[in-house]
Parts: structure tokens; sequence; C-alpha cells
């Protein structure tokens, strides 16, 4: 049966622990997100634990979409790598119609958890953790795929310290296509705005490898500034100033840091680290303390847009 065609409308849904979905028996609800609830779960087939992911049930509106989501899952889940979330099995429950994917259960926390309870954390640190993430996206790169979702919430880090990206290439819609107004788009947006590269909230299909480096480098940002590189009172402001403005870079941070931020957040994706592998040799060389000669520095060399100063 094509379950894509089978998605019915869905106006009114509790799920709970014991909960069936897709042959996935519900325990304790680990999180939810802008897409859905992720759910400790137990794959009822084989007695295995995992992570459930329900998507919300409007969030993959037409058959298209769900046929899209179907296809990405699978594409993400022929990947293997020690810093990617596996993803195990993606479907559409035909008792309900929700969509949703499993994948293994990570005992840790989210980048974003220990940025919240720690601060900003130490270049060194950063790095370590920075360079996993970009050898766990450079699998997926390889394989022509990209993220477009990449932000602290999407990095997990498990309790032996390794980080692993999750969510990979599944990114939806956060405000569906508006029809209507002589047909032109009105917003959409597919990634996290403050997060998602210049080109990327433009036209969102334009989204490239380079484009999850601007969301890495946001990211970097975040763990050794303890703060998000941009900010606005409502999402247009947010956007705008992703697209115009250069995050202020505490002085506080080496030069080499510095300017390794600086070259995932150009404006022109032709002019970064053109994937997560480039970023993760450009990592490799960071060193502490000033940078080693000023006038080579990107820093210096990139002032034509204006800084916000905080
Ligand atoms: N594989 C996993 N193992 C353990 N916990 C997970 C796993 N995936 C997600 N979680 C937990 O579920 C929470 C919600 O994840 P989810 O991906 O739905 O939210 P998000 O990343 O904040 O938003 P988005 O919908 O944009 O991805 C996470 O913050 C994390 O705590
Ligand atoms: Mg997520």
């Amino acid at each position: 049966m094509d379950l894509a065609q089978s998605l019915p409308i869905m106006t009114k849904l509790t799920l709970g622990e014991g909960s069936v979905v897709g042959g996935y028996r519900l325990g304790g609800m680990l999180g939810k997100g802008g897409m859905g609830f992720v759910f400790l779960a137990e794959q009822m087939s084989i007695g295995r634990q995992v992570a459930l992911k329900v998507l919300h049930p409007n969030r993959l509106g037409s058959p298209q979409r769900v046929e899209q989501f179907l296809r990405e899952a699978r594409n993400a889940a022929r990947l293997q790598h020690q810093n990617l979330v596996t993803i195990h099995e993606a479907g559409v429950d035909v008792d309900n119609g929700l969509a949703f994917y499993s994948m293994d259960y990570i005992h840790g926390r989210t980048l974003r958890t220990l940025l919240n309870q720690f601060g900003a954390m130490d270049e060194d640190r950063a790095v370590a953790i920075m360079r996993q993430a970009c050898q766990g996206l450079a699998k997926a790169h390889a394989a022509g795929i990209v993220h477009r979702d990449i932000k602290p919430e999407n990095i997990l880090v498990d309790n032996s310290g390794r980080a692993m990206i999750t969510d990979l290439g599944l990114a939806c819609e956060q405000v569906p296509v508006t029809p209507g107004a002589g047909n032109r788009r009105l917003l959409s947006i597919v990634g996290t705005p403050g997060y998602a590269a210049p080109e990327q909230a433009r036209v969102p299909e334009s989204a490239t490898c380079a484009s999850d480096v601007f969301s890495l480098g946001c990211t970097l940002y975040c763990m050794v500034t303890g703060r998000d590189p941009f900010d606005g009172a409502t999402v247009i402001d947010l956007i705008a100033n992703v697209l115009t403005i250069e995050p202020d870079i505490p002085d506080t941070l080496s030069g080499s840091m510095a300017d390794i931020i600086d070259a995932c957040l150009h404006k022109d994706p032709a002019e970064r680290p053109n994937n997560a592998a480039a970023l993760d040799v450009l990592l490799a060389d960071w060193h502490p303390g000033p940078s080693q000669d000023d006038s080579q520095s990107i820093t210096r060399r990139r002032r034509r847009v204006p800084r916000r100063r905080r």
C-alpha cells in the first residue's frame, strides 16, 4: 500500500506512555521541538530500545511532502558514522496517519542543554566537539546530503563525551508556503531562523553543504561565547540581521577562533569552507592565543559589513 496516500487529516491526537505508533510502544517523552515529539520507545518486533520522533500531524500536509520525508529518511538511514545518530526506520502509521522515524537512543544531552547549564566552553573543548560534528557531517556531505538544520539542539553529546549529529536532512518547513498573493512565497523557512544561512533563508531549496557550514559557524560561535550570533525581536528582524549584520566577535577569543568563525559566517557561500570536511581542516589548525599574523587575518580583511556592537 502507498502509505503516503493513506495519510488522513488529523485533527485531534493524544499520545503518551503505552501508545503504539508504527510498531513502537512509547515510553516517556524525551523532548519536543518544532517538528514533533521525541519519545523513548520499544521497537516491539525485536524489543530494541530506540528514540522515536513523531512528527506533528500538520507538519507534512501533502502526500508529496510525506513521500519526500520518507525518501530523505531512507537516504539518511544509509549513513553509518560514529558521529551521526543512526536512523533505523521511517514510516507512516496506517491507523492514525502519523509520520515517524526511529533512531538510536543517545544517553546524554543536547549541546544546547550543555550550553544552558554551563555557559560558554573553552575553545579547545569547543573545537574537539565541533571537529566530531564536522566528521559526522562530512560523511553526509560526501553522500550528497545537506543537513539544513544544524544548531546546538541537533548535536547530542553522550555521557562519554562523543558528539553526534541528529535530524540529518529531515528539516521540515516551519511555516508552510502560503498560496495566494499572486502565488508568491510569503514565508517559508526550512531550518531555524538565526542559524540558517542567508541563501537558505532566501530560497530554502538552495541550501548546500556551505549552508551547513554557516550553521556550524553559528553553533561554534554559541559554544565559545555562550550566546546566539544573531538576534531580533521578530523572526523577520532575525532573518534581516542574518542577511546584513556581522556578529560581534569578542576580543577575548583567540585570533585563530575569530578567523574560523568569520570564515564560516561569510554571507557569500562561495567564500566559506565549502563543506564540513573543509571546516574540519581549518579546525585542525586552530591554536590558542592571539592570531599569529594579524595582517593575514580574515577578521581584519572583512570589515565591509557593519558589525553590531553589544
Ligand atoms: N536520538 C535521541 N536520543 C535521545 N534523546 C533525543 C534524541 N533525539 C532527540 N532527543 C531529545 O528530544 C528533544 C527534542 O528533539 P527534537 O529534534 O524534536 O527538537 P529540536 O531539535 O529542538 O527541534 P527540531 O524540531 O527543529 O529538530 C531533544 O532536545 C533531545 O533532548
Ligand atoms: Mg532536533
